[in-house]
């Protein structure tokens, strides 16, 4: 018996924003955006939160799953952009679905966060008795991002993505991998705001609060981590590569799958790619994107398939899964 996908959800918000929106307040154009990201469209929330749009891509996956709430023993949210601390966004989740009892909590490894996610969930679920978890990953990164910077703004969208976990006949998760390197420079950067208290002057606000990144240095540890984590999942699970149907990466920059497609000397067809679409929506993009193929239905069942993440900490995850 094995840990697999039962179902999957996504929500992404009604207002899409185009290139030439940004160039309107931007000092930025379609063919620059375009050519060094992949990017022609992101979709933005106005009015929804990161509660709200997990919530929704979580009624949509718990529906396609046919379990009914009480069934669900796990919630787990991932995402960097909470709407609230108290209580978790993953809490919010649940009581949107009218989930009686769960347990449930939030993670943030910044964009690797859902394959960490799947992996606690799996962890639990062999040694805490748990039948089905939902395994949710949310993220406004339009609150956390700086308008006015136009080497980071245009890279982001907003969206949740949610997919439900089932012990079934099926092998399901077949290997994983999830690493953490130190990250010297700080090249992807965004503080918690910190305010003055009676006992201490310390505060952190303004531009620190919003994402600030250093674009080709993560691209370098992006090419990096992802070849490398491509080898250990693969050698761990005894799989070569042309096993693989479909690799869905965290959808950051065209460019890096380019560069990852001809390092490992495979097709770009290998590569589930939406982020022409919804640009880079943090721990939402692996979710969304699993969605978006399944209801394309560029799944079938039996398929080997690999999930591969990067990002801030600087951290890294890949997963291995049978479909
Ligand atoms: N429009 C027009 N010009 C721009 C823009 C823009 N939106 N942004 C930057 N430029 C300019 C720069 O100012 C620079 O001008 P200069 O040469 O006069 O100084 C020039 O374009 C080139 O800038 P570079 O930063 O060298 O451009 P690069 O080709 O490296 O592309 C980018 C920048 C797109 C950010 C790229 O480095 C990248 O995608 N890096 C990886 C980012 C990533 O993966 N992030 C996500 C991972 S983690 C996470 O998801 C949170």
């Amino acid at each position: 018996m094995g840990i697999s996908i039962l179902s999957t959800g996504c929500f992404l918000p009604e207002k899409i924003v185009t290139n030439d929106d940004l160039a309107t307040f931007l000092d930025t154009s379609d063919e620059w955006i375009t050519t060094r990201t992949g990017i022609k469209t992101r979709h933005i929330a106005v009015g929804e939160t990161t509660s709200t749009m997990g919530a929704k891509a979580a009624a949509q996956a718990l529906e396609r799953s046919g379990l009914s709430p009480d069934e669900i023993d796990l919630v787990i949210c991932a995402t960097v952009s909470p709407d609230v601390c108290c209580p978790m966004v993953s809490a919010n989740i649940k009581k949107a679905l009218q989930i009686e009892s769960a347990a449930t909590f939030d993670i943030n490894v910044n964009c690797s966060s859902f394959i960490y996610a799947i992996a606690i969930a799996s962890s639990m679920m062999q040694t805490c008795g748990y039948r089905n978890a939902l395994i949710v990953g949310s993220d406004t990164n339009s609150q956390i991002i700086d308008w006015s910077d136009r080497s980071t703004c245009v890279l982001f969208g907003d969206g949740a993505g949610a997919a439900i976990l089932t012990k079934d006949d099926r092998r399901g998760i077949l290997s994983s991998h999830l690493d953490c390197i130190i990250d010297q420079d700080n090249m992807l950067y965004c503080a918690n705001k910190i305010d003055p208290t009676p006992f201490s002057d310390h505060a952190v606000q303004g531009a620190d609060t919003k994402v600030s990144m250093h674009g080709s240095g993560v691209m370098r540890f992006a090419i990096h981590a992802f070849h490398d984590a491509v080898e250990i999942v693969t050698q761990k699970a005894g799989v070569k590569l042309e096993d693989i149907q479909l690799i869905f990466p965290h959808q950051a920059n065209i460019r890096i799958l380019y560069s990852a497609a001809k390092k490992m000397g495979i097709d770009m067809d290998k590569f589930y790619v939406d982020i022409d679409k919804v640009a880079n929506t943090s721990c939402a993009s692996i979710p969304i994107a699993l969605d978006l193929a399944a209801t394309e239905g560029k799944l079938k069942r039996g398929d080997l398939i690999m999930l591969i993440a990067f990002g801030g900490g600087l951290s890294s995850g890949a997963m291995l899964l049978e479909w």
